[in-house]
């Protein structure tokens, strides 16, 4: 190692309560990107971000889009590969807000039983702790020897939890200004604890909202019921046959591009020596549900899904009201892996839901995401890299992954600006993203941040020399 590596590593160490600190202050806003309620609290998340960009030597701006606004910083300095950095500063609403066992905006550190340090709050893991890694991985590099291994340039946009629009609209009118030879994306995991990964297949999401009218108004269900169509019963058979009796979906043409795993990824994930009776147990689980020929693993990082979100429809409150009503709702989204195709699932989905629906009622869908799977090839030279880099901090062999999660950018980067898109990330799979008392292990903070240290020094060309 070189003696400016230990020196960037040594500061990292020591300086790791004030990047604690740092980070408590990111999460302290509240930018949940959903909620048009909270739009001032995402403008603040990327005004604290480009400000601590400043502080870090980038030349760095919020930049607005019609929807919640993106930051932009370079620093491009070094010798080597051009690196753009992505991450996202929204999060997640924090609702069902009672099963919270404190603020979900008071970061705290919490000793959890095996003794690890966790920090708790909303957006610890997804995605605030883990862009903030890269940043202070940037101003180690900067306290240590004034200036970064690599030239860099950092997007972090704030409408990735909510599928919003602006992403790939910016991506265009800022191609040049955003093209780099290629990028990390940093919202994804490590394989366990102690074991670093990169994630190299990712599936796509197809998201549908619908609503099925029957009567024009709510009815009494003495009067009209056994006569009058119900909404939700006609909903809930329709999503009842999207599925089969052996767990596959049964919309014509779904698995079109959908290919059996390359053998060489297979050997790799058995060797991973998977737990599925812990992965389900853990979330209280034992039955795998699902196609019923799939290994656990192989169903959530490697075949396509649907699943209902949510649904709602008729009287929901306390106490109880005979009613028929005459709308019924339902979220679906669709995980895609290969070649599937975005739009030819939603089509085949629309016209499958037509299909099925009585003549007396109507539908209406409206369209969520839209992002194919990902598959990266697994010897790109930056990869390979970072596997080093990743496999020196931990201790242990950099593994290649799947992940069952989606992450549009990946693919957006590939095909709006051509280049590919390497995910490296800390999270774990007990980080409760999305749920109450989200979580991020300290040890995933600060050796995210020496990690990042440590590839931006591999991928430098003085790192050859
Ligand atoms: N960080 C997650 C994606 C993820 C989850 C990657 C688990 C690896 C492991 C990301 O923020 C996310 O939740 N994405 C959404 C997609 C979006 C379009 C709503 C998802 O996967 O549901
Ligand atoms: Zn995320």
């Amino acid at each position: 190692m070189s003696d400016r590596l230990s020196d960037v590593l040594a500061h990292i160490d020591s300086d790791i309560d004030n990047s604690l600190e740092r980070l408590f202050r990111l999460i302290e806003i509240q930018s949940i990107s959903t909620d048009p309620a909270f739009a001032g609290a995402c403008l603040q998340a990327a005004e604290w971000l480009a400000d601590a960009l400043k502080g870090v030597g980038f030349d760095a701006g919020v930049r607005p889009t019609p929807g919640h606004p993106m930051v932009v910083g370079h620093a491009k300095e070094g010798a080597g590969p051009h690196v753009l950095f992505y991450g996202h500063y929204d999060v997640q609403p924090v609702d069902p807000i009672d099963l919270w066992e404190t603020d979900p905006f008071a970061p705290r550190i919490v000793t959890a039983a095996d003794g690890s340090k966790q920090i708790v709050a909303r957006g610890s893991s997804d995605d605030k702790g883990q862009l903030m890694t890269f940043i202070e991985a940037c101003r180690a590099w900067k306290a240590v020897t004034g200036k970064l291994p690599i030239p860099v340039s950092i997007l972090l946009e704030g409408e990735e939890e909510s599928g919003g629009p602006s992403l790939v609209p910016f991506m265009k009118a800022n191609k040049d200004e955003l093209t780099a030879d290629f990028a990390f994306v940093c919202d994804t995991g490590m394989w366990d604890k102690q074991t670093p990964a990169v994630t190299t297949m990712l599936r796509g999401l197809v998201g549908e909202e619908i609503t099925i009218t029957a009567a024009k108004r709510d009815l009494h269900s003495g009067m009209y019921g056994g006569a009058a169509r119900n909404p939700i019963h006609v909903l809930v058979s329709i999503l009842d046959g999207l599925r089969d009796e052996n767990g596959r979906i049964t919309l014509p043409g779904f698995y079109d591009g959908v290919g059996e795993l390359p053998p060489a990824i297979k050997a790799q994930w058995d060797a991973l020596g998977f737990d599925s009776a812990k992965f389900l147990g853990d979330v209280g689980l034992s039955i795998p549900a699902g196609e019923i020929d799939r290994s656990v693993l192989e169903k959530i990082w490697a075949r396509p899904t649907c699943e209902v979100n949510g649904i709602s429809g008729g009287y929901t409150g306390k106490g109880f009201k005979t009613v028929i009503p005459s709308q019924a709702f339902a979220k679906i989204s669709f995980r895609l892996v290969d070649k599937q195709d975005p739009d030819k699932i939603r089509a085949a989905f629309r016209d499958y839901v037509r299909s099925k629906l009585p003549a007396d009622c109507s539908v209406e869908f409206s369209p969520h995401g839209g992002s194919p799977g990902i598959r990266l090839p697994g010897d790109l030279p930056a990869l390979v890299k970072t596997r080093q880099a990743l496999t020196e901090e931990w201790g242990r062999d950099c593994v290649t992954i799947g992940s069952g999660g989606s992450i549009p950018v990946a693919g957006d980067f590939q095909s709006v600006l051509g280049m590919d898109a390497l995910m490296v990330g800390f999270a774990l799979d007990d980080d409760r993203i999305h749920s109450p008392n989200e979580k991020y292990d300290v040890s995933s903070y600060h050796g995210g941040i020496r990690s990042w240290a440590r590839i931006l020094a591999a991928l430098s060309e003085k790192a050859q020399s």
